[in-house]
């Protein structure tokens, strides 16, 4: 059987933490084995809330590839490309943005969101939102469909752009002729990763990750302030692991020892500060390959760069095709016709 193509997107903004490495990258892992699987480093959607700070996107490119491959993301398997270095991803915009009404866009829930977000930080009415903020789900649109994409994996946050999408390819085909493949969300099946402070969500800008680049010192401070739960009081009190966040984690790290811990928590056979230190070894361990493999890439750069030039480079291929194909279709494809 044909095999599906699964294509996701990550923003360069900064480097990998647990959050997206157990809600989204491990089940890229699986999926990379099973599916064709194009990767977006979508520096372009990065830029759209950082155009001023090229240095900070251009630099992420990197750390966020090479975090990527540390997890172990097989560019053999999965084309990893860079979003910029695809302009027909750009052209594709363009002829979409025709068929999204601004009202529409206003609309759609994740925008909503980002731009209420934005005007609480600057504290004015939204001058400062720009035409390319409000457009990105046109341009993610492009991505998608760009390579074909038939399965998107994405967070419950997504699901509007995915739909925005769906909307986007179904008005082309009615207008233009059946070209555009209309993509299916894919959730993940874990939920949204909480922080080691009790947050429902793990995220950078909430100052509450653990990044897959943390060293051993900066982890055990990370843990040693988890919230546990906060009845307890002495060492030997029994207490209840579901509030705690030390438990939680060893839920994602040390899954083989989870009932030992969960059962002496409950009858106070285990105390806090002991419940964390050995968190803290299972962190290690667990970080231990991902640390070589990151320090290796540290120390090959050209690597990481000419595996992103190849991906790019296939994926470029199919984007190319596409475009043909959608030129033809809206009569924009002057030169090929031969009159
Ligand atoms: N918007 C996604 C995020 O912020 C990243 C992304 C860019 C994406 N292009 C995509 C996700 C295409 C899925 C498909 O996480």
């Amino acid at each position: 059987m044909k095999k599906k193509i699964i294509l996701t997107g990550i923003r360069p903004t900064g480097n990998l933490h647990y959050g997206h490495l157990f809600g989204a990258c491990q089940n890229w892992l699986k999926l990379q084995d099973e599916y064709v699987f194009y990767l977006e480093i979508a520096d372009v959607q990065a830029l759209t809330d950082n155009f001023h700070s090229p240095n900070k996107v251009h630099s992420n490119v990197f750390e966020l590839t090479s975090d990527l491959l540390s997890i172990g993301i097989d560019p053999k398997k999965v084309h990893i490309f860079v979003q910029s270095q695809i302009p027909e991803i750009a052209e594709l915009t363009v002829f979409y943005s025709n068929l999204v009404t601004m009202a529409r866009l206003y609309r759609n829930p994740t925008v909503k969101t980002e731009i209420a977000q934005k005007k609480a930080l600057f504290g004015n009415d939204g001058e400062s939102v720009t035409y390319g903020f409000v457009g990105y789900p046109v341009s993610q649109a492009a991505d998608i469909t760009a390579f074909k994409g038939e399965l998107v994996p994405v967070g419950e946050d997504q699901l509007p752009l995915i739909e925005q999408c769906r909307e986007i390819v179904r008005k082309f085909n009615s207008i233009y002729g059946e070209v555009l493949k209309e993509p299916e969300p894919y959730l993940s099946k874990t939920p949204r990763i909480k922080g080691l402070d009790g947050n429902e969500k793990m995220g950078k800008s909430l100052g509450n990750a653990i990044f897959l680049v943390d060293d051993e010192e900066t982890i055990s401070k990370k843990v040693m302030r988890a919230v546990t739960d906060t009845q307890k009081i002495k060492k030997d009190d029994p207490a209840n692991p579901e509030v705690c966040m030390v438990y939680y984690y060893h839920k994602l790290v040390n899954q083989e020892n989870v009932d030992v811990v969960c059962e002496e928590c409950k009858k106070g056979a285990r105390g806090c500060v002991q419940c964390k230190k050995e968190l803290i070894e299972k962190m290690n361990e667990f970080m231990k390959e991902i640390r070589e493999k990151k320090q290796y890439y540290r120390e090959h750069p050209e690597e990481v760069l000419r595996i992103l030039e190849n991906g790019t480079k296939e994926a470029r291929s199919v984007a190319i095709s596409t475009m043909r194909d959608v030129k033809k279709a809206m009569q924009i494809d002057y030169f090929e016709r031969g009159e």
